[in-house]
């Protein structure tokens, strides 16, 4: 049956989050307690991701941003240095590089996966390189085998960006654990959100101790400590760190979510099989590639239009789903294509062809554990309606 409206008359917002009751009683219970800072809920959730993740130290911070930022510090990463990453990704896993006053080296993926391609990032190490940031592009786990073999190799830090992989797990082993640290977003689109947040996971109990201190201002001991502690509540600036910590209304948010993660995933996979289905027809458009070595966290179901076979471009498309009530993304414009990333480095359109065409032709449908199948029914029936249309 054709649907003029999306089900339930509502705009089907893109990346629209679900949170559990318990989550919101949670953050309830939080406000009531009277400690609404970093406290007991920050670490039972930071103990309960490491446990999810299967590595032995997790750190909360205020974002996937400031996690990455965190990641670069503690591998010493600064001025002089470079650090060899995707185009195919969120301005912030780029910024941070600069952040650090380091130069931002990007290498071109994969064209089918969106991935950063091994051996382009081994043509792009330099005397100078001193670390690899690869991001698990949709919720796919980058080739991690050929990567930590490259870094052994070359002698450089792994930093994986898994802002969009939290569930995903590579041969078996969790993303999260498979490079030097890693780092996590609960962004409100992102499969579990504390409205803003972040984890740093990492193997290094050096590094996570210092990650600590570097998260709340660089001092030797947080607010929690020092009131809890019986002794004399005094602290000493270590070095000049950041305003990254983590609330515990965020965190008791978060841990709330944890037991659900699996369900969604499921779910989330049940809806991915159908626009898979009902979508594999439509001339022009392909679907994203399955691969059985992976567990994918289904985070963002991306579709490429071609120009030349599909009736519609890529923004004509999004127009049109909008006008239907459908929201969609674009992940990602090639970050080297930016205005920034031209005038201060240099990047010009051409230099990664496989990166500027995924640019060019991607587009992500709406996907998240808060839709179900009426949802996902609807926008492949509006596709198949609008190709109907465009080849009148
Ligand atoms: C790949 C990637 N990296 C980093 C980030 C930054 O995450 P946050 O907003 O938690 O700082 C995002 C956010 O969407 C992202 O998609």
């Amino acid at each position: 049956m054709s649907r003029t409206v999306p089900p339930r008359g509502r705009y089907l917002v893109f990346g629209a989050p679900r949170l559990p009751e318990e989550a919101i009683q949670a953050a309830v219970e939080v406000l009531r307690s009277g400690w609404l800072g970093t406290g007991p809920r920050v670490a039972a959730f930071e103990e309960e991701f490491a446990r999810y993740i299967g590595t032995p130290f997790a750190v909360a911070v205020g974002s996937c941003t400031a996690a990455l930022h965190l990641a670069l510090r503690l591998a010493g990463v600064g001025p002089g240095d470079e650090v060899i990453t995707t185009p195919m990704t969120f301005a912030a896993t780029a910024n941070v590089i600069v952040h650090v006053g380091a130069r931002p080296v990007f290498a071109d993926v994969d064209p089918l996966t969106g991935n950063l391609d091994p051996e382009a990032a081994e043509a792009a190490i330099t005397p100078r390189t001193r670390a690899i940031i690869v991001v698990h592009y949709a919720g796919r786990p980058c080739e991690m085998d050929a990567f930590t073999d490259l870094c052994r190799r070359h002698g450089l830090f792994l930093i994986e960006d898994a802002a969009h992989a939290l569930e995903a797990s590579y041969k078996g082993r969790k993303v999260g654990a498979l490079g030097d640290a890693a780092a996590f977003s609960f962004y409100p689109t992102k499969s579990l959100t504390t409205g803003e947040g972040g984890m740093l996971t990492t193997a290094s109990g050096e590094w996570a101790e210092r990650a600590r201190v570097l998260r709340l201002h660089g001092l030797s001991r947080d607010a929690w400590r020092r009131y809890r502690d019986e002794e004399f509540p005094d602290y000493e600036v270590l070095e000049p760190g950041y305003k990254y910590n983590m609330t515990d209304i965020q965190a008791a948010i978060g841990l709330a979510q944890m037991p659900y993660l699996e369900a969604w995933l499921g779910r989330r996979e049940r809806l991915w099989h159908l626009y898979n289905d009902g979508l594999k027809n439509l001339e022009g458009i392909s679907l994203p590639p399955e691969d059985r070595r992976i567990v994918h966290a289904r985070h963002l179901y991306t579709i490429r239009v071609n120009r030349r076979q599909a009736p519609f471009s890529r923004d004509e498309l999004i127009r049109l789903l909008h006008q239907a009530g459908i929201g969609t993304g674009i992940h990602y414009k090639a970050l080297h294509l930016h205005r920034f990333y031209r005038e201060a480095f240099g990047y010009r359109p051409g230099m990664f062809p496989n990166a500027e065409r995924i640019s060019e032709e991607t587009l992500s449908l709406p996907l998240t554990a808060h839709m179900d199948e009426s949802d996902v029914l609807y926008v492949i029936d509006t596709l198949h309606r609008l190709w109907a249309k465009g080849r009148l």
